[in-house]
């Protein structure tokens, strides 16, 4: 897949195969579709008698000077115009209807799948990716999937029609048509394709300017921090200009085709108005016959560039409906087994892993985790502790079965996570990660998160637990304050207990605890560890620990090193035992004097 996300411009399929998956999601509408075929039919067919009409008018009419003739004929004239306004409205309502409803489905459908892959999926694709792909390619098969098809059709009636016309009207002068066709055509063709290739350059140019837009301002603090105001404004005005001078050529080239292909359409109509002129002068035609021929032949024109702008439109739309086939195809390697084990409901939290070895997928020769071995009573907290790429993270996307271990087993409350359905088993966890995730909502909803069917009461309860009520009621709009988009608007202790009070919400036997290495100032961090001790009360508790006051709360601490453990003991044991978790905690735990605080707010706990 092309690693330039940002590009608005997508590459067209190779064959017109995948249109096919369209069929699947029109079905539903085939009703619709139906009606909307018979209007297009019908629009169709009363717009091939309008020459007809026209014809009679000029022989029959004019040329008689009967004035009640031509009266006659005008009112036949208004009724189908009258017919083809009412039937094209009609069709153009059903077809954008269709194709709007038809991919409101898609989209719908690819967002819900693509939300239940596994993380192997999302390490292979990139956001960027899927939200294009959601975005610019559903809105490229959404053309051709409603309007797309009335045009091909329409026109496809249109050209048979208006080919019929010709020959019935004159057989000369459409001998006459076939050799300007192609005189006329070609070029235009020609230089089209050039224009298009212009334009993807150009689209391109843009797409990289707004790219380096878009992050530059996302780090704005950093641009700003470096004073890089100057060059990055010279970097997007370089840019810019790049794109304009793509631009200049396309419209220059624009220009010739503009000017060449309007000299050649009309210079080709004009002189079949004088082959056909002439034809009427010498006898061989009426007057109204060369009208109808006319008509008969703009129709033929647009209906043939129409046809020839579709087919590029359908090209795209194939390319666009192949990657999103691609989404719907990806099938998540963790899945809910058919006849899955049931959890235990409420659960115990008794962990068991057993001989666990695990790689990452995306780099098998490494074991991440390695001969892994642990029992973890109910109700027990231990900690991780470990070097930096130790595996700490990984044992937890393990333990939530975010990834099923390559030998070896997980079990919670004895049954085999790795036979359960993955959904069961994340109900059993809960988890304070490090970096807190915060919606774009309220702080009500944002807690809610940890419970969907929450009360308002019991969010409020959780918040009070989580010592995060204070702070929010003291925002503008209580518990109805927008929080932000990514939460820009509290502190890290703030969201800290946001993400402890939708733990405690969810109120599951095992908690997973990934301590945030960003110091909290001593109030904060005194909230935090109150609010954890609330949390951590009679569940099962693995905990990442980055503080001395952590680690010295945990019975049992694990050393993890290159995915195995190294040592388990306590903190004074492994100090004294231990060189490599002696080393850690000199290093990685803060300096005495906070320690000493540390501890102090453990003994005011305890
Ligand atoms: N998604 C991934 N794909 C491939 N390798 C990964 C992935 N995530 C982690 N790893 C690798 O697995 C090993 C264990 O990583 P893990 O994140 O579990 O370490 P950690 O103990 O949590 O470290 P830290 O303390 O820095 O968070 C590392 O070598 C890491 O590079
Ligand atoms: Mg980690």
């Amino acid at each position: 897949m092309p690693p330039n996300n940002q590009t608005e411009w997508r590459p067209t399929g190779s064959s017109l195969k995948p249109l096919k998956a369209v069929i699947p999601f029109i079905r539903p509408y085939s009703g619709t579709l139906t009606v909307a075929i018979i209007v297009l039919l019908a629009a169709s067919a009363a717009t091939g008698s309008l020459p007809l009409a026209a014809r009679y008018l000029i022989d029959n009419g004019l040329a008689s000077g009967d004035s009640a003739q031509i009266d006659f004929y005008f009112k036949v004239v208004v009724v189908v115009i009258l017919a083809i306004s009412g039937l094209s409205a009609a069709r153009l309502y059903l077809i954008t209807w269709l194709g709007e409803r038809v991919v409101a489905d898609i989209r719908e459908k690819v967002y819900a799948h693509v939300i239940r892959q596994d993380p192997t999926f999302f390490e292979i694709t990139q956001t960027g990716e899927v939200l294009s792909r959601l975005t610019t390619d559903t809105t490229l098969v959404q053309s051709i999937s409603g309007v797309g098809i009335s045009i091909a059709l329409r026109s496809s009636i249109m050209l048979i029609i208006s080919v019929a016309g010709i020959l019935y009207t004159s057989p000369s002068l459409t001998l006459m048509i076939l050799v300007l066709v192609p005189a006329v055509v070609g070029p235009v063709i020609w230089i089209s394709r050039k224009v298009r290739k212009l334009s993807r350059t150009a689209q391109d140019k843009v797409a990289d300017s707004s790219g380096m837009a878009s992050e530059t301002l996302n780090a704005i603090q950093t641009v700003q921090a470096f004073t890089l105001e100057g060059l990055q404004s010279r970097r997007f005005g370089d840019a810019v200009e790049a794109s304009f001078l793509a631009a200049v050529k396309r419209i220059r080239i624009r220009f010739v085709m503009s000017f060449g292909s309007m000299f050649l359409l009309f210079g080709a109509v004009t002189l079949v108005l004088y082959m056909g002129t002439r034809e009427v002068l010498a006898g061989n035609m009426l007057p109204g016959e060369l009208a109808q021929f006319v008509i008969f032949t703009v129709l033929l024109g647009s209906s043939g560039a129409m046809l020839s702008e579709m087919w590029g439109e359908v090209q795209r739309a194939a390319g666009a409906m192949e990657r999103l086939i691609e989404l719907l195809d990806a099938t998540p390697t963790i899945h809910c087994p058919e006849n899955p084990l049931p959890m235990l409901h409420p659960g115990e939290g008794r962990i068991h892993f057993d001989h666990v070895t695990f790689s990452y997928p995306s780099r098998p020769d490494t074991k991440a985790i390695d001969g892994f071995n642990l029992d973890i009573a109910s109700g027990e907290t231990v900690a991780f502790v470990g070097p930096s790429g130790g595996g700490k993270s990984t044992a937890f996307q393990l333990l939530m079965r975010f990834y099923d271990p390559e030998s070896g087993s997980i079990s919670i409350d004895g049954v085999d996570i790795s036979a359960a359905d993955p959904k069961d088993v994340r109900s059993l966890v809960g988890v304070v990660p490090q970096e807190t995730m915060i919606f774009g909502t309220s702080a009500l909803e944002n807690i809610r998160y940890g419970r969907p069917d929450a009360t308002d009461d019991e969010v409020k309860a959780a918040a009070i637990a989580a010592a995060a009520d204070e702070f929010i009621s003291k925002l503008p709009k209580g518990y109805d304050s927008f929080l932000g988009e990514k939460g820009t608007r509290l502190s890290g202790g703030q969201k800290q207990r946001i993400a402890i009070a939708r733990a405690i919400l969810k109120n599951p036997p095992i908690l997973l605890l990934d301590e945030a290495t960003s110091a909290l100032d001593a109030e904060s961090e005194r909230l935090v560890q109150e609010a954890l001790e609330k949390l951590m009360q009679d569940r099962t508790t693995i905990i990442i620990a980055h503080r001395l006051a952590t680690v010295l709360k945990a019975r049992r601490i694990i050393v993890l090193d290159e995915g195995s453990i190294q040592a388990i003991g306590s903190h004074a044991e492994l100090v004294a035992q231990n060189p490599l978790y002696a080393r850690l905690a000199e290093l990685q735990f803060r300096s005495a004097e906070e320690d000493a605080q540390a501890m102090q707010t453990v003994a005011a706990n305890a």
